[in-house]
């Protein structure tokens, strides 16, 4: 466990360093990867496979150590040379009766080369774009091909033969599948909604700032105040409005106290203030028009709801109710998914559909088809010149991180809602049984996003309008 847990470390900054240039880290951090994927590899042959092939790595080792080392203290060098020598990993895939293709074919003598040339101490090597790339589009071959959630037992399991049965590829991937630790990607105790709100936040940001431009293009870019509706603990409109210059302030409001103290601490300041408030209830709006007096705004150049509208039972209320606290051309920006856009494959037992189907079928649910619904709201509640806006995602060429960073966005909380209904109605079995189930496709689906042909997409939506 360890180990996993350090090479996801390594991954978080390795993904870092791409984006910012840092190739010489990159070919660092993929040689460490690489060396406990391929150490674990040679552990297990040398206990696994028949025992002439074992006899032959042990010689090799001996010769490469020089009869004083073996092979857990080699470097990454002596390590990729015990491989090529051995054969080891043909031999390892005439073993799992597979293809390795370009894990086995490649030549990893310029890869060593290069790592050793960045380790010397007073290196003056600057690795190119191309290599480090390179490099790292080898070691996520190796991450597809094995799954991402726990290597070593996927490597331990892999040469368990009797789990694996040779005639037949499908059913090796769903022997490997079925056997994975599925506790090791999703931990509901330790992921707090906060957190999922900011993972959330983090995979739209680029996608709200090119219709944010938008609407600043029309509404114009003098001193703009802005209303953030259901701002939660402040991060997504820091994120988005904070450092805009021409922002002159951010009212955010929120029916979550807990939120709004935190919202406070963290992000408080001249430009960004928030405050506890239900513009629904009765005298929600007066409240809202009293801290709209307080703080010196007449009426709001933008209203931002991020992922709120579908939890509210009257939305068009809403809209309505905005619309009046809106300048004249000002704009309504409003974001929302629609869980028949979540598509999944190959997921034989359909458990994206059943996660949905029990979630969307609890009393607590929001609206999980809410944005199918914002072009009609917004056209009866008066607004103008709508446009709707469309961020596909998809797992295709995504790292590790991402991937589990798509589930714990679209799928990890959907077992809180039947935790509320439960904790309504304690005393019912029904609901009881459909936390375990939940509970259990959850960590199933968790798993499936580890493999390496699974696919998932979703759309999310924003819908704009002007008063
Ligand atoms: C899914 S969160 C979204 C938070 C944030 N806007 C974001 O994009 O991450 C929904 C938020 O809406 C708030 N909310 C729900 N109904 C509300 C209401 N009637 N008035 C104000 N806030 C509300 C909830 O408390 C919650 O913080």
């Amino acid at each position: 466990m360890e180990q996993n847990k350090k090479i996801h470390n390594i991954l978080a900054s390795l993904d870092k360093n791409l984006e910012i240039g840092d190739y010489n880290s990159v070919i660092f951090q993929c040689g460490m990867i690489l060396e406990i994927i391929f150490k674990q590899i040679i552990r297990e042959s040398l206990t696994s496979l028949p025992y002439e092939q074992r006899k032959k790595i042990m010689e090799f080792e001996s010769v490469i150590g020089k009869g004083n080392k073996g092979f857990e203290e080699f470097t990454f060098g002596q390590i990729c040379g015990l491989l090529r020598e051995s054969n080891l990993l043909s031999k390892w895939a005439k073993y799992l009766n597979k293809d390795l293709g370009v894990l086995q074919s490649i030549n990893l003598s310029t890869f060593v080369n290069l790592r050793n040339e960045v380790s010397h101490t007073n290196s003056d090597v600057i690795v190119d774009e191309y290599s480090a790339k390179l490099f790292h589009s080898y070691l996520v071959n190796w991450l597809a091909f094995l799954g991402i959630q726990d290597i070593q037992k996927n490597i331990k399991i892999s040469f368990e033969k009797n789990t694996i049965n040779k005639d037949s590829d499908s059913v090796e991937d769903k022997t490997l599948r079925v056997n994975m630790d599925v506790h090791s990607a999703y931990d509901s105790s330790l992921l707090t909604e906060e957190e999922r709100l900011e993972v959330q936040s983090k995979s739209t940001l680029d996608f709200d700032l090119k219709i944010l431009k938008e609407i600043f293009d029309n509404i114009g870019k003098s001193k703009i105040n802005i209303l953030d509706f259901g701002c939660a603990s402040g991060k997504v409109s820091y994120d988005r409005f904070a450092n805009i210059s021409f922002v002159n302030k951010v009212i955010g409001i929120d029916v979550n106290s807990n939120a709004i103290k935190k919202a406070k601490t963290k992000f408080e300041c001249e430009k960004m203030r928030y405050y506890e408030l239900d513009i629904l209830k009765s005298q929600g709006l007066e409240q809202l028009k009293e801290i709209m007096k307080s703080e010196n705004i007449e009426q709001f150049d933008l209203i931002y709801c991020s992922f709120v509208l579908h939890h509210l039972e009257n939305p068009k209320r809403a809209l309505s109710l905005f619309r009046s606290l809106l300048k004249s051309n000002g704009a309504i920006f409003i974001k929302a998914a629609d869980d028949q856009t979540k598509i999944t494959y190959p997921d034989d037992n359909e458990l994206a559909f059943k996660i949905i189907g029990i979630q969307s079928n609890m009393p607590t649910s929001s609206d999980r088809y809410f944005s199918r619904k914002m072009y009609s709201n917004l056209l009866k509640t008066g607004y103008k010149n709508i446009k709707m806006f469309y961020d596909v995602q998809d797992t295709i060429n995504k790292t590790y991180e991402q991937k589990r960073e798509m589930f714990i966005d679209d799928f990890s909380y959907r077992r809180n809602y039947v935790k509320q209904a439960l904790d309504l109605d304690p005393n019912n079995k029904d609901l009881e049984r459909k936390l375990e189930e939940i509970d259990n496709f959850q960590k199933e689906l968790a798993n499936l996003f580890g493999d390496y042909d699974f696919y998932y997409t979703n759309t999310i939506s924003v819908a704009i309008g002007f008063k």
